[in-house]
């Protein structure tokens, strides 16, 4: 067994299930890592598990009206699952409301009570007199003090991205009731981190090959010098503090949660019926401690939890947290709230685990932020695993069924070429490893990607299906190095896209996937191969539409709902009088195009715009200026109604009216035909 290592991803919160920016932040190059260490047969134990406490889960139970119990029931179950189903491999998923999470992280509280670490201070905090409670994190929100962005919550600015404290907020607005909260006193445990910074400077110090992006953030900190962060909360919901008369009071989310990594552990040991294991992987010196996470959790992995280890004594500390940056999506930040995300649970509906794998992989937010979109995921896809890596191992695969009655061929003599393909296995072999070792798993991807994208090329240049009639030895060689090169493959590939590689090496009889045993001569000449199969079918346009078309959908449902207008029934306008045929006839109804449109001075409400109705171009004024943006509007195909009586409206004269239908939200809809300007309509 090789070193021990100890992994853990982010606790995701049980308030919502997993999304494509949550796994491409903390799971996913976690996963990766861990598959490869397995590979090389090391000592490695991967952990995560629900946090289930703090404001963001007591805030989804009151949204919903059910309790918070309810909730983090629902989303561990989900995400437990969904985890599984992906081919995330932890060794033990826990839950932070479980009695032994409980104990451990009371445990914690009181040992560094006991050695006085904390400070206790009395403070005034934001209080909901309505509510009758305390307004901790999340429970205000109000215009951030840095950069006016009126949305920010009381722990942070989503806007700008700092942290902040409720009283920083300027306008504060309960999140319970809606009020304005009113200061009141309250009494708190602090972690001074200021007498911490020498020493975790020193730490952090030593550790200079973690990522930039970290350490970046990192420096700000100790720049801005550390202050005394609270520990405790006036909340009901999360780990009682273990003292004497603190009702009411709890553990601070972000103190219990990273503890979590610890009672896991203990869980996971206990289930292994070795309870004392946990200890080699947390408390012996010569293991290593390496946490995957998103970049908003910097500070909490790399200041908070190392201080609060150091106090307890005798606990490892990390030896690299190598955070991601962020996922967007088609160019948009994520955002949960307005339904802009991608669930995995649903994507797992649609599509194979390993095909998001390795697109989200080849795309990691690793040094700056990325972007996914469907057409990325379709372009690398179809171009990538299909084209080459699929193409190459179907290509071998099924000639050497046909034509060398499915057994690896005979080398003979082997060329310049032939070994030039083969050695790249072993430089690849270097180089990938050495990716895997420091993080940099689009590199690791890249190169394995290398590999296929050469055997692809070599064997369309070397033309087996003519050599076959004009030098069969030359068509043995060949084929006997595609098929070392596809053996190669399936162990490459192995923690980006597992069940491909699983699929791929029980065709070529390879038992198990071990990194040792990746040579130029993985395979026999001889020895017999399954026909090939097709390991990864080309994604169509119309799938990718109909994801295009989903989230779009999600995000007005979302809006929607946020807007409290779901249950709302259409109220429909009474029908009016009757008209005869000689009314209608009276009506000019043209087809037309918005040339122009601006914003009429001094008024909210109109909208001036050029319409082209081929005879002529008119001004016509809209009542349309709160619903539209005039810029998006010109090159628009209209109805007017081309001989109503002009009116001067605010100075300007209008001749027409523009046809349009209105929702029953506001919104409208421009009436319009597909013919050429100044047709009529009847
Ligand atoms: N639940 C937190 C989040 O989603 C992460 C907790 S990580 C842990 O941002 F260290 F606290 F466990
Ligand atoms: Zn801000």
């Amino acid at each position: 067994m090789g070193k021990r290592t100890l992994v853990t991803s982010a606790l995701p919160y049980a308030n919502g299930p997993i999304h494509l920016g949550h796994l491409a932040g903390a799971y996913l190059p976690a996963d990766f890592y861990v598959r490869f260490k397995r590979m090389k047969g090391d000592d490695i134990v991967f952990i995560c598990g629900s946090d289930e406490h703090g404001v963001p889960i007591t805030i989804a139970a009151e949204k919903e009206g059910v309790t918070p119990q309810d909730i983090v029931d629902r989303y561990h179950e989900l995400n437990k699952k969904t985890f599984e189903e992906f081919g995330i491999t932890f060794d033990y998923f826990g839950r932070t409301s479980s009695p032994v999470h409980h104990e451990t992280s009371q445990d914690f509280f009181r040992v560094l009570h006991e050695k006085g670490i904390f400070k206790k201070k009395k403070e005034t905090q934001l209080y909901d007199e309505k509510a009758e409670m305390f307004l901790p994190d999340r429970y205000v929100k109000g215009t951030c003090p840095h950069c006016s962005y009126e949305e920010a919550f009381g722990d942070q600015c989503e806007k700008c991205g700092t942290s902040l404290s409720p009283s920083d907020l300027i306008d504060p607005q309960s999140m319970v009731s809606g009020e304005k909260p009113v200061y009141r006193e309250t009494e708190h445990w602090f972690l001074p981190l200021g007498d911490f910074q020498p020493k975790l400077e020193q730490w952090i110090l030593e550790n200079s090959n973690w990522k930039p992006n970290v350490m970046g953030q990192i420096r700000s900190w100790f720049k801005q010098g550390l202050g005394d962060r609270a520990v405790t909360r006036d909340l009901n919901w999360g780990v009682p503090v273990p003292l004497d008369h603190t009702e009411g009071k709890v553990l601070y989310v972000w103190f219990d949660a990273p503890i979590g990594y610890i009672s896991a552990t203990r869980e996971w040991a206990e289930e292994k019926g070795q309870p004392d294991l946990w200890k080699q992987y947390w408390r012996d010196s010569d293991s290593d401690l390496i946490h995957f996470i998103g970049k908003d959790n910097i500070v909490f992995h790399c200041i908070m939890f190392p201080s609060v280890l150091m106090s307890y004594d005798g606990y490892v500390l990390p030896v690299n947290v190598p955070a991601n940056e962020f996922l967007n999506l088609e160019g948009q930040k994520l955002s949960t709230s307005r339904g802009w995300a991608v669930w995995l649970h649903e994507y797992m509906n649609d599509f194979e685990p390993d095909l998001l794998r390795y697109v989200l992989g080849t795309g990691l937010p690793e040094t700056k932020d990325a972007d996914f979109s469907w057409k990325y995921f379709q372009d690398h896809i179809n171009g990538e695993l299909a084209d080459i890596l699929g193409n190459f191992i179907f290509r071998t695969l099924s000639f050497t069924h046909n034509y060398f009655d499915g057994k690896v061929p005979e080398p003979g003599e082997l060329t310049a070429a032939d070994q030039s393909l083969l050695g790249k296995i072993t430089m690849l072999k270097k180089e990938v490893d050495k990716a895997y070792e420091s993080f940099r798993f689009r590199d690791a991807i890249q190169a394995s990607m290398a590999l296929a994208r050469a055997g692809n090329k070599y064997f369309t240049e070397t033309e087996p299906w003519h050599l076959r009639k004009n030098n069969p030895d030359r068509c043995a060689a060949v084929l006997y190095v595609c098929c070392q090169v596809s053996a190669a493959l399936s162990i490459f590939f192995e923690p980006i896209i597992p069940d491909a590689c699983a699929r791929l090496r029980s065709s070529l009889g390879i038992k198990d996937a071990k990194w040792s045993s990746l040579t130029e001569t993985m395979l026999t000449a001889g020895q017999t191969i399954d026909k090939g199969e097709i390991l990864f079918r080309k994604i169509e346009d119309k799938a990718i539409t109909a994801q295009l078309d989903k989230l779009r959908e999600q995000t007005l449902k979302t809006e929607k709902e946020a807007a409290g207008t779901k249950q709302q029934p259409v109220k429909y306008e009474p029908l009016k009088q009757t008209i005869t045929f000689d009314d209608f006839l009276k009506l000019d109804l043209r087809t037309g195009e918005i040339l122009t449109a601006e914003r009429v001075p001094r008024s909210d409400k109109l909208l001036k715009v050029t319409v082209d109705i081929g005879l002529e171009k008119r001004t016509i004024l809209a009542g349309i200026a709160k619903q539209t943006d005039p810029e998006t509007l010109p090159g628009t195909k209209v109805i007017i109604v081309a001989n109503l009586k002009p009116r001067k409206m605010m100075g300007t004269m209008s001749e027409g009216m523009i046809l349009m239908a209105e929702n029953p939200d506001g919104t409208f809809r421009f009436l319009s035909a597909d013919a050429e300007n100044g047709c009529t309509v009847s």
